[in-house]
């Protein structure tokens, strides 16, 4: 199955991953705290650099069977890129085990989610939901007005997981995934107040 929020590239190096995260600029934040509606066993927080190799073998997991990559550079990236401010990325822990992350980069005029994964064991308990809503939290405090991401038209259960986290579908670009497989672009709004042009928006509405 194809799956993946915008890894549009069967390889894909992570230093790619570095150098877009490097567009990104902002103070560290930290993402602690419970989110949404997520059992009470459930914690979101910022990744750590314990978080490392369960960052790796979660987007190993999800993705191996549609990406080549090298994972634990990816986690690195993630990380680095983290520590230093430019990014967001939060983790999932459940029972002392990182059970998902999400992560967050700067996009013009918003945000850009490239991952988010829940472990198998772990799926259809509102952890997705809760580091979308993190996330969202993210956004906000970096000012941006918008979040966007991309996945793939063939990945029927992501497209539901962002529509019923209230996810807007904008678009279809043909053969975006790979030959064949188009990708799909989502979005959500965060706070129309922070769009980076209030003056030129409507007065109503
Ligand atoms: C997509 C993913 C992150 C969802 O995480 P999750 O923890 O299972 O999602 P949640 O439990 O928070 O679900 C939130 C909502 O989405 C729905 N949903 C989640 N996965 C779904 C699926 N595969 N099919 C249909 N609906 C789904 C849930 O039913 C729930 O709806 P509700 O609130 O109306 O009941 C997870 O399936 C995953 O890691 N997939 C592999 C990686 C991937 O494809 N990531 C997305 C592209 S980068």
């Amino acid at each position: 199955m194809t799956s993946g929020c915008t890894w549009r590239r069967p390889r894909y190096d992570a230093s790619i991953v570095q150098a877009l995260f490097a567009a990104a600029a902002s103070e560290p934040q930290a993402l602690d705290g419970q989110v949404g509606s997520m059992s009470l066993a459930t914690h979101v927080r910022g990744m750590q650099d314990e978080d490392l190799l369960a960052v790796a073998r979660l987007s190993e997991d999800a993705f191996r069977d549609t990406y080549r990559f090298d994972w634990q550079a990816n986690a690195q990236a993630l990380l680095d890129a983290s520590r230093a401010g430019r990014v967001d990325v939060c983790v999932a822990e459940r029972d002392d085990a990182v059970v998902g992350y999400c992560n967050l980069r700067a996009w013009p005029i918003g945000g850009w989610i490239d991952q988010i994964v829940v472990a198998r064991d772990q799926r259809q308990k509102g952890i997705g939901r809760a580091l979308l809503e993190a996330t969202v939290v993210a956004a906000r405090r970096r000012g941006y007005w918008k979040l966007s991401l991309v996945v793939s038209s063939v990945d029927a259960g992501a497209l539901t997981f962002f529509r019923a986290c209230g996810w807007d579908l904008v678009g279809t670009m043909t053969d975006e995934i790979a030959r064949g497989i188009d990708g799909l672009l989502l979005s959500r709004i965060v706070d129309h107040a922070l769009h980076p042009n209030p003056n030129g928006r409507p007065t109503s509405g």
